[in-house]
């Protein structure tokens, strides 16, 4: 094995050129991205350049039209449960409760006599869940009883009860109302500490974006290759910028109204978001120690 490969296989996800079009379209070009075990990655930029198309890649629902994605060392394979997703919307089932809708991926994942033999720890598991969620005195209510903010975090729930090694979120938080969403930044935070997980979370909020991850990558087409110096629209999005945010998550909402917090939103809105400023993909702005960005050369 090389040094090179000992090195990928050190991350916990390592993609290297990736690529992925359809048909002739080209939505991600060379993405290049190394991930460590318990980070908190956020990814934002513009609408339709491809956030749920990188998810979908890392969850094995696509395959990439090119470059190399691996998990822990080996190819990123079909969906498993080591992938957990949540989507903006609840997927509950309107005629289980809250207990039961928690239950449901674990016994699916089971064969019928060991879900029977298991009911009860699962149970008693689940319950545990619905306690990280505050929700342990709803247990027993069906969906249509609670907010739209309970039920998101019932979906959340769902999720972590897979253990997944990479929890995946599109835009989980979009559509709550601003008080309810700052609520749920927050339990996020501590349900990201008190699980280890590693997350990815896509948001159009770019305050959100900074406010709960220890990463922030832009995703955009709006940038310019060396050898091109016309605009990137067209040739799929890249990286434009891989940031370190705060290490220490701070589960206070005040560090929003800070200048520097207020000026690296500035920033990433104009790195990411307005195709007037095509940076070139010399001068991407990747900060993070793990990023890095390969070349093709031109024959
Ligand atoms: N199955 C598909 N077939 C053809 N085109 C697709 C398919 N899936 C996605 N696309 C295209 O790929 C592009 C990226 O889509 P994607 O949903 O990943 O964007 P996004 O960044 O998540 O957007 P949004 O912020 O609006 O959620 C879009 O132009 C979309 O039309
Ligand atoms: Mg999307």
């Amino acid at each position: 094995m090389t040094d090179s490969e000992k090195g990928k296989n050190n991350y916990l996800l390592y993609l290297e050129d990736v690529s992925k079009s359809y048909g002739s379209k080209t939505v991600l070009n060379d993405i290049d991205l190394a991930v460590r075990q318990g980070e908190f990655c956020t990814v934002v930029g513009p609408s339709g350049c491809g956030k749920s198309t990188l998810l979908r890649l890392i969850l094995g629902q696509e395959q990439p039209t090119g470059g190399q994605m691996l998990m822990q060392g080996k190819p990123i394979g079909f969906p498993g449960p080591d992938r957990g997703i949540v989507y903006q919307r609840y997927s509950l089932f309107p005629h289980l409760s809250i207990l039961d809708n928690i239950l449901l991926g674990k016994q699916l994942s089971r064969s019928i006599l060991r879900s029977i033999r298991n009911r009860k720890n699962d149970r008693e598991e689940a319950l545990r869940y619905l306690e990280s969620i505050q929700l342990a005195e709803h247990a027993h209510k069906y969906p249509h009883q609670l907010s739209g903010g309970m039920r998101q975090r019932v979906a959340i729930a769902q999720a972590l009860i897979m253990k997944p090694t990479i929890l995946m979120m599109d835009e989980p938080f979009g559509a709550l109302d601003p008080g309810t969403r700052e609520m749920m930044q927050i339990l996020i935070l501590e349900l990201w500490e008190e699980y280890n997980m590693t997350i990815f979370f896509v948001t159009h909020d770019l305050e959100e974006a900074v406010f709960v991850g220890t990463r922030i990558l832009v995703l955009s087409q709006f940038y310019t290759h060396e050898e091109d110096y016309v605009s990137g629209t067209g040739k799929g999005a890249r990286i434009v910028a891989d940031h370190p945010l705060h290490g220490e998550k701070a589960l206070s909402t005040k560090v929003k109204t800070t200048a520097e917090f207020g000026q690296l939103i500035q920033e990433i809105r104009s790195q990411g978001f307005d195709p007037e400023y095509l940076q070139n993909a010399r001068e991407f702005n990747l900060k993070h120690p793990d990023s890095f960005i390969t070349f093709t050369e031109i024959p």
